[in-house]
């Protein structure tokens, strides 16, 4: 590889400035690296440890030999950087290239129009976040930046020969670079950073000294291992940087130090549910944060989940076999979220779905005040707050690839009196949201959103809504579940008739918690006034997620599978339906009835499917199910038509076109219309595919390999966790050779 720069020179050989060093020379990045230190013996040892090639204790001693290749790294204590700015500006031509590594950027930066008076075009500065409580040359470590964020706070002034330099000089030690303003930068670094050094080194020296107990520490354990080993970082270095850095500083302290007298109050009175409202927040937010630490590098967590590529390598051929039970419904979980939060008392769910999409509503809730408990395997307790008992949430509703979720808090949060806004990942932000904000417009509420209806929304709350009739142009339940959750908070009745029939989980849960729902024909309305008393809710296993176990049974041959548990809520059961005019094999075992939906454990056996004309009153009832079916169709004699369904080309991705796409990629006839598909069965090929980003395209053709020729490579998996997080793990104990592979 061709050096990035020709001489890297160091100014502070501790941790940072020498880990830089010993990365270059590591990765052959530079032709030669120089030290500069203050003291004699640091030069000596950084030449010994062969972190540098030489040293020196003073910048004139090189600055003769620099020129428009080399680069120079500030890595002193925040506060020692101006005499280092003063030193450059008397001894190095200004095209040299200079960076530094200061953890707080608006200081260096004053100190920068203090030196020189004005921006420079060849000072870039920038933040490495990585380091350790080790400290000085001996700890210098050549992989401390490998997968580690680097964060640069160009200026206007900033040229991007100089930009482009240091990127390239951090990209090329493993670090992963972004772009940052500085008032962004130490705003966010004081309280993702500082705040923390300075509870730990607080805390420490309040136990240390003040506890009157010499031997405190002995009776230490992990936990407090854990929580202060910052306490031991350099305290020069934090010095620095808490004098740099005071104003953010300061702001993080006082909203600690309010939260944590809150927090003491609610000791005090011995307010349980508080209590467990703080620490149910804190845990599910460190767990989250444990989660992507441990699935993925640290730079690709920090920046979006969504960038971690997962891709899925099946092997061809097999059957499927066994007795599975596949995760809670999504559609129910996000709804007894929603109806346990408003509802008053205590709610109990089993068989939550702790998908990302259903956790997604949790979160939102937890935002706004709700204590929730769990989820732990599959148990959830929401400590209802009623109707109007919801609080504005502090920052935005972050609710990830979930359209549900979006659409059906809307229609809640038009009826609040405060202002929320509602964002989602980039899937989510292409999807149409007019068709939800339109009504309640209509109703009274006031909604912006991004270009043609697109996320975010934000809706303003505080209006007075009136009960309107909406006749739904297409056949959607979020659409009608929106209308109708809007509908307890407007002034008389809300109704709307729908095209098809749609799930009814909404209608059928509004009446659980004690609400009254009327249906007259296709028209379902509600009246305000009422209240939703909490109970107890059984969640079924989601007939969307058996889907895909009940098409691998359906094309493989020799297969014969049991889906224990499975909702067959007449409004969801248009894939059996689907899969039985195909010719597939399927009964229903041990139909029961379990907190108001119907239940079976359903059983698939293999026998030839044929290609058929999809009846289009079938289509709502199986809309998230055409990914799978039309796997079945590619395996079944003959072809398939499906007409009347566009809504799917408004999903997660266009699964029309991305089933299309893929299908075409391996090796199947089919012809993509403008409201479906014309698949014509035959032989699947060995190939890769591109699932989108979509979860149920993802899973779609994994179970496709079983009748594959050869391999299938499926990319863009992460998001199978937003719906069927242990999908792997049931596709391998059923039978499909499936190997993941993270990048
Ligand atoms: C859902 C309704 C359907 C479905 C989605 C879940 C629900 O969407 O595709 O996965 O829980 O109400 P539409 O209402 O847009 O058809």
């Amino acid at each position: 590889m061709p050096h990035v720069i020709d001489k890297l020179v160091v100014i502070g050989i501790g941790l940072i400035g020498g880990s830089l060093a010993a990365a270059l020379k590591k990765q052959h990045s530079c032709r030669e690296v120089i030290g500069i230190a203050k003291r004699e013996d640091t030069c000596a040892r950084a030449v010994e440890l062969n972190i540098v090639d030489r040293a020196y204790t003073s910048l004139q001693t090189v600055a003769g030999e620099l020129g428009a290749q080399d680069l120079i790294f500030i890595a002193v204590p925040t506060l020692a950087i101006k005499p280092v700015l003063q030193d450059i500006k008397n001894c190095i031509p200004e095209n040299i290239t200079i960076t530094d590594g200061a953890s707080v950027k608006g200081s260096v930066y004053q100190d920068v129009m203090a030196v020189f008076g004005e921006e420079q075009a060849n000072i870039v500065l920038g933040h490495p976040i990585a380091g350790s409580e080790k400290s000085g040359v001996e700890a210098a470590n050549p992989d401390l930046y490998d997968k580690h964020r680097v964060i640069l706070t160009p200026t206007q002034t900033n040229t991007r020969d100089h930009i482009k330099k240091v990127y390239d000089v951090w990209k090329s030690v493993g670090a992963d670079v972004v772009e940052m303003s500085i008032p962004d930068h130490d705003v966010v670094l004081a309280s993702t950073s500082h705040l923390p050094h300075v509870i730990a080194f607080s805390l420490v020296d309040t136990l240390a000294h003040d506890s009157n107990n010499e031997n405190i520490f002995r009776y230490a354990a992990g936990g407090f291992r854990d929580f202060t080993r910052i306490a031991s970082s350099d305290a020069t270095m934090w010095r620095d940087i808490m004098l740099a850095n005071d104003e953010a500083i300061l702001n993080a302290i006082d909203l600690f130090s309010t939260n944590l007298s809150r927090l003491k109050q609610a000791i005090q009175a011995k307010d349980a549910k508080q209590i467990t409202g703080v620490f149910t927040r804190a845990k599910a937010a460190r767990d989250r944060f444990t989660l992507m630490l441990s699935n993925q590098a640290y730079n690709t967590t920090m920046s979006n989940s969504e960038n971690a590529n997962v891709i899925y390598h099946v092997a061809p051929g097999g059957s499927v076999k066994g007795n599975i039970r596949v995760p809670g419904d999504k559609s129910i979980s996000h709804r007894s979220i929603m109806l346990g939060s408003l509802a008053e008392g205590v709610t109990e769910i089993s068989g939550f779905l702790e998908g990302e999409d259903a956790l997604a509503t949790l979160q939102a809730f937890r935002d706004m005040g709700v204590v929730i408990e769990g989820p732990n395997n599959g148990r959830v307790t929401v400590n209802g707050v009623g109707l109007h008992g919801l609080e504005a949430p502090t920052g935005s509703l972050y609710v990830g690839n979930s359209g549900t979720s979006m659409r059906l808090l809307s229609g809640i949060l038009a009826g609040q009196k405060f202002a929320a806004e509602l964002t989602g990942d980039e899937s989510l932000t292409k999807r149409p949201m007019n068709r939800v904000a339109n009504p309640l417009r209509e109703m009274g509420a006031v909604i912006d959103t991004a270009e043609e209806g697109r996320p975010p929304m934000k809706i303003h709350g505080g209006e007075a809504l009136k009960g309107i009739h909406y006749d739904m142009p297409m056949a959607s339940a979020q659409v009608k579940s929106c209308l109708l959750l809007a509908g307890l908070y407007a002034e008389g009745e809300t109704s709307v008739t729908e095209p098809a029939p749609t799930r009814d989980h909404t209608e059928r849960m509004l009446r659980g918690f004690g609400y009254e729902v009327k249906r007259e024909g296709d028209k379902i309305s509600v009246q305000s006034g009422g209240k939703l008393t909490a109970c107890e809710i059984d969640i079924p296993a989601d007939i969307s997620s058996a889907t895909f176990f009940m098409v691998a049974a359906a094309i493989a041959p020799g297969s014969d599978i049991t889906l224990t548990h499975v909702g067959i809520n007449p409004t969801r059961i248009g894939v059996i339906n689907i899969l039985k005019l195909m010719g597939a094999d399927i009964t229903l075992h041990n139909e029961r009835e379990v907190g108001g939906e119907p239940v079976a454990d359903i059983q698939v056996k293999y026998v030839p499917l044929k290609g058929i004309q999809i009846p289009e009153e079938q289509v709502p009832l199986a809309i998230d199910e055409f990914p799978a079916l039309l796997v079945a169709a590619a395996c079944a004699e003959g072809k398939t038509v499906l007409t009347g369904a566009e809504e799917l080309r408004v999903k997660e991705t266009d699964r029309i076109q991305a089933m299309a796409d893929g299908l075409i990629a391996l090796g199947i006839e089919c012809e993509p219309t403008p409201d479906g598909i014309v698949v014509t069965g035959g032989q699947i090929q060995s190939g890769e595919v591109e699932s989108c980003g979509d979860h149920r395209i993802a899973m779609s053709f994994t179970i496709a390999a079983l009748r594959a020729a050869g391999q299938i490579t499926v990319k863009n998996c992460a998001n199978v966790a937003t719906s069927f997080p242990n999908f792997a793990d049931l596709a391998k104990q059923v039978g499909i050779s499936l190997d993941i592979i993270r990048s």
